[in-house]
């Protein structure tokens, strides 16, 4: 039987050994199963095994992680990155049999969401805790919202479905604030968010991203090119769609 923290290295370390190459420009996850990948990642640019790596992060826990390690960041403004990159990998909350997923428990999703959608390629890596037949009935769906829009945007949510909550902050009085200075409400979809909503999941994506005050929803219906599974008895499956 793996450990948690060595499950998470299996898969960390293997999406960066199968599907990173020089010259690459890379999107960062947040989260402690993305820990590993930055490590690795680390690991072969120190040795030369990688090298000409445009890496950027998706939260300010991703960007010091790289920086303490002595590793350039970029925004995806900046003129070398141009906002396009050619892979992502992150972790994920859930992951459904259709790809779908939920992202944010690091209340990261906003970024995470910038940069995976704009990624060619998207490898998703967990363990097999993740793996889902519903999103968002065991694990909240987290939703950025504008401080001003929160009363109006939890209306909004339960009246479609959800059960609402604000998320708090720990060793800190108040709510959490996102890095982008907002608030999160996480719902929680009874039958999970297809059942509670009437809705698929892109189309739950659609709907709560357009509320008014919303920022971004961790819903993330975009399609993955893989996803690493660290199973229990510590191998690793990589699970692939079926091709349209
Ligand atoms: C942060 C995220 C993370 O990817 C997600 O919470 C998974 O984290 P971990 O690998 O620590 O379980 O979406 O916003």
């Amino acid at each position: 039987m793996g450990s948690t923290g060595n499950i998470k290295q299996l898969v960390g370390y293997g999406v960066i050994d199968q599907v990173v190459q020089s010259g690459q420009k890379i999107g960062m996850g947040t989260g402690s199963t993305a820990f590993y990948a930055m490590e690795r990642i680390a690991e072969k640019l120190n040795t030369g095994e990688l090298t000409d790596i445009k890496i950027v992060p998706t939260s300010f826990q991703t960007t010091t992680e790289l920086q303490n390690r002595g590793i350039q960041v970029y925004s995806m403004n900046d003129p070398q990155i141009g906002g396009q990159l050619d892979l992502a990998i992150d972790g994920a909350d859930e992951v459904d049999p259709d790809f779908c997923l939920v992202k944010g428990g690091g209340a990261a999703h906003f970024l995470e969401k910038l940069v995976e959608y704009n990624a060619r390629d998207f490898y998703v890596i967990i363990d097999e805790s993740k793996l889902v037949d519903h999103l968002g009935e065991a694990f909240a769906v987290p939703v950025e919202v504008i401080p001003e829009g929160r009363t109006t945007v939890f209306r909004l949510l339960e009246q479609l479905g959800a059960q609402v909550e604000l998320r708090q902050a720990v060793k800190k009085a108040g709510p959490v604030v996102t890095d982008n200075g907002n608030f999160i409400l996480d719902a929680r979809f009874p039958g999970g968010v297809q059942k509670a909503t009437g809705l698929s999941v892109a189309s739950a994506e659609a709907r709560i991203q357009s509320m008014v005050g919303v920022l971004e929803v961790g819903l993330f219906s975009r399609g993955v090119n893989a996803v690493y599974v660290g199973r229990n008895n510590g191998s690793v499956d990589v699970l692939l769609p079926q091709k349209p």
